[in-house]
């Protein structure tokens, strides 16, 4: 059958059947599952914020100047109202903070989220239109312990599932007048080389000259290998920051890369940045980034500044970096036990029990009593069911039901009163 439609380019869906990790949802629901548990270990509470969002939240919150802004948000007008759908969720986090006065709260706020954005960037492995990002923010922090804690966090997800060849590369961006003296060295340096530059850098040395050092092309990245070090403008007490958020890192055996030119895509960081690399995933291996914002809040109109930091990491470079290292998915049943009816009468004694089972906490799915046999047990063995319970014309004039151990084939009369706390105690 031919399809009308189909979903958007840059865009998917997740199936029970598909054979690929990042399109499976059971390999999501165990990624999901793994988070979870992580985050309550690092007692992380979740925050939902809305898709939708203020276009001018995102605007002013992560930077006019930036790629996300200029490029690749979808914004649209209605009524009076500038929506985007969220690119990211640390300004929409912010936003929420302030509007709900959260800093009342006592000690600092420790929150992770899990959900969609969007970015109208061009699609390919490993990058998407709607993606999903898993992450945390801590709200209200000073102390280099919650960056140390933050590039844990994200770490420890990624051992707990097992994956391995992640790399950590960090750097500090120091306070704001830091960033302007930096940006107006870089300035000058890439000055004279301005008519070699590509038009996209030409356009960013006068918009936004820290995004040069992310360049891809090659003879670019030469000059931003002689380009002057953020390090070197850093103001002294970002300096002690960093080196304590370092020590911390070396005392639990975080090993890391300090990458001089790591400045990240978004304009609202200062002091530390990092990104964590995934091996295996092509030119898509940022798996997460992150790193403190201490001013975001000002920039989106709160006249105290909020100290926090935080990550975000795709969920499906991460599904995908897991499928590329040969991890193991845990095979996960569909149901514990599968009804096959063979005939007529089997039909409302069959609903019954269901209805029964399903009570008492079981998974039980009804098989179509006009299938043969064969072709139910071939289902109940793809839905790896570890019990079927088999109602022909003559279970039901007996009141009896075979129970069958799908694993060992072994199989056992029992009556259908008796059938509940007989599956119950055999399959709990
Ligand atoms: P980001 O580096 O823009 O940071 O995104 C974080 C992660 O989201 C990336 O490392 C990547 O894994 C994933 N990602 C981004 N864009 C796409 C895409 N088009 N398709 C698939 N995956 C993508 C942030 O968003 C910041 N809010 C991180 C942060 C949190 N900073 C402080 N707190």
């Amino acid at each position: 059958m031919k399809a009308t439609f189909r979903s958007i380019e840059g865009t998917y869906d997740i199936l029970p059947t598909s054979r690929r990790a990042v399109r499976r949802s059971e390999a999501w629901q165990h990624v999901e599952g793994v988070i979870r548990d992580m985050m309550q270990r690092f007692a992380f509470q979740e925050i939902r914020t809305p898709v939708l969002e203020p276009l001018s939240l995102i605007a002013r919150g992560v930077g006019e100047a930036s790629d996300i802004v200029t490029k690749e948000m979808f914004a649209f007008i209605r009524g009076r109202t500038h929506y985007v759908l969220r690119p990211e969720m640390t300004a929409p986090v912010m936003r929420a903070y302030l509007q709900h006065h959260l800093e009342q709260h006592p000690g600092e706020q420790r929150l992770f989220y899990m959900g969609p954005c969007f970015r109208a960037e061009r699609p390919q492995k490993g990058r998407y239109r709607q993606f999903h990002q898993f992450g945390v923010e801590i709200l209200g922090a000073i102390d280099p312990r919650a960056d140390a804690e933050v590039i844990s966090c994200a770490l420890e997800i990624y051992g707990a599932l097992g994956l391995t060849g992640t790399t950590l590369r960090i750097n500090t961006l120091g306070d704001a007048d830091s960033r302007v003296r930096y940006i107006e060295a870089l300035c000058a340096y890439f000055a004279p080389y301005e008519a070699k530059l590509t038009s996209a850098s030409q356009q960013r040395l006068q918009k936004n000259p820290l995004r040069i050092l992310d360049t891809k092309v090659q003879a670019e990245r030469a000059l931003v290998r002689e380009a002057p070090r953020l390090i070197d403008y850093v103001d002294s007490e970002s300096r002690a920051h960093y080196e304590a958020v370092k020590a911390l890192l070396d005392e639990v055996n975080i090993s890391y890369t300090e990458d001089p030119h790591l400045v990240r895509g978004l304009d609202y960081y200062t002091r530390t940045a990092f990104e964590i690399e995934g091996a295996g995933l092509g030119a898509q291996n940022a798996l997460a980034g992150g790193g403190r914002y201490d001013l975001l809040s000002q920039s989106i109109g709160s006249s105290r500044s909020v100290p926090a930091v935080g990550f975000a990491a795709g969920m499906e470079r991460l599904l995908l970096a897991l499928e590329a290292g040969g991890q193991p998915w845990p095979a996960a049943g569909v149901v514990d036990t599968y009804l096959l009816g063979l005939g007529e009468a089997a039909a409302p004694v069959l609903f019954v029990l269901a209805h029964q089972l399903r009570r008492k906490g079981l998974s039980v799915i009804q098989g179509p009593r006009w299938r043969s046999m064969k072709a139910q047990l071939r289902t109940a063995h793809r839905l790896k069911a570890r019990c079927c319970v088999i109602v022909g014309d003559n279970e039901v004039a007996t009141g009896q039901a075979t129970a069958k151990d799908m694993a060992q084939g072994t199989q056992q009369l029992v009556s259908f009163d008796a059938l509940p706390d007989y599956l119950l105690s055999y399959l709990r």
